[in-house]
């Protein structure tokens, strides 16, 4: 079976899992454990930020940065078809009592005047907005890549009038990747979340970015959420391996592109509105409106294709470490078989 539905079905590979077995250790709640420590620092030192803290998830560190950048009934401006919004299980309206407002955007690239337009409607009748938060890669666009001359021109705006920036990186590394020069992101924003436990392979864990206030506040609010942990080193020194094998996916997106290429001249099916693919390692089949994406998940399965759901109708294929390069030619095969059934 090809595990196409998400990057975090990776498995951590022998040398990730080897790592934990040497990791040095102590209690992390007294901050004592170096490889946490260090592990914080480095993430830091590479994305400009003052200070990291190593949390469970990249659910976790969303919503730790709603807590602490919003009060109750405060709104933070967001893509309609954000994951912080739209797939965090109510998170938001649960921990932070906040409300979403909903931003135009073009592939997770928010439209600036807009942005600004709902700001300085923020009078009176219609709540405070206090943070912005982006998404990069953006998710529900497909994976597309968020320009960082647009991320530079939003934190204008959003320093101008006194607000936070926010970024969900889960998938950072699929945009810095591609384009080293720019992971200044701490000049820019003041929190950023990513996770080891998807393209890069480790099993667990995510990392919060933000200044040294920042992150002692979010400390506190990791404990009161229960994500404390102990001699986590064990599982901070895969995060930490997993990362140093960051290079790789640029070959995760080589592999999407080919299939890609593939299917936009071999894929001939009418049900299939659009292919899509924006550079990282996801292809998107658009289904027809008048049609059942759930029969074309069972063909696929049934030809060994584990494949995914987003929103009603498009079907998600995310290629990742442990699809091996040999197998794309394979992939690509079963994937136009399976099509013509549907
Ligand atoms: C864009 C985005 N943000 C945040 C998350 C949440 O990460 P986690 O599953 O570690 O909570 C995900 C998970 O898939 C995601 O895709």
């Amino acid at each position: 079976m090809y595990d196409l539905r998400s990057d975090t079905v990776t498995k951590p590979s022998k040398k990730v899992l080897e790592s934990a077995l040497n990791a040095e250790l102590g209690d992390d709640e007294y901050i004592e454990d170096p490889t946490v420590n260090n592990l914080e620092d480095e993430c830091a030192n590479l994305l400009g930020f003052e200070k990291g803290l190593f949390v469970t998830s990249g659910l976790m560190g969303n919503q730790i940065s709603l807590l602490i950048h919003n009060d109750p009934g405060t709104e933070v401006i967001t893509p309609h078809d954000s994951h912080i919004k739209n797939y965090e299980h109510g998170a938001a309206a649960f921990l932070s009592r906040v409300q979403f407002r909903d931003a135009e955007h073009t592939d997770g690239e928010l439209n600036l005047e807009y942005v600004e337009k709902l700001i300085l409607k923020s009078k009176v009748h219609k709540p405070i907005i206090k943070t912005v938060s982006i998404e990069n890669t953006h998710l529900a666009s497909g994976g597309s890549i968020v320009p960082f001359d647009s991320i530079e021109s939003l934190s204008k705006i959003v320093r101008e009038h006194g607000l936070k920036l926010h970024v969900d990186g889960a998938r950072i590394w699929h945009a810095i990747e591609e384009d080293k020069n720019n992971m200044n992101y701490g000049d820019f924003c003041d929190s950023l979340t990513f996770c080891f436990s998807k393209a890069l392979g480790a099993p667990i864990g995510s990392m919060l970015l933000g200044s040294m206030e920042f992150i002692t506040e979010a400390r506190e609010y990791r404990k009161k959420l229960g994500g404390g942990m102990r001699q986590v080193g064990v599982i901070a020194s895969m995060a930490k391996t997993a990362l140093q094998g960051r290079e790789s996916i640029l070959e995760d997106h080589a592999k999407a592109k080919k299939v890609y290429d593939f299917l936009n001249v071999n894929l001939n099916n009418e049900k299939i509105q659009s292919i899509v693919y924006k550079g990282t390692n996801m292809i998107f089949l658009n289904i027809k409106n008048q049609e059942d994406p759930n029969k074309l998940l069972d063909i696929f399965y049934n030809e060994s294709i584990n494949a995914g759901l987003i929103g009603e109708k498009s079907i998600r294929l995310v290629f990742h470490k442990d699809i091996l390069q040999n197998d794309i030619d394979k992939i690509c095969e079963k994937l136009v078989h399976s099509s013509s059934k549907f």
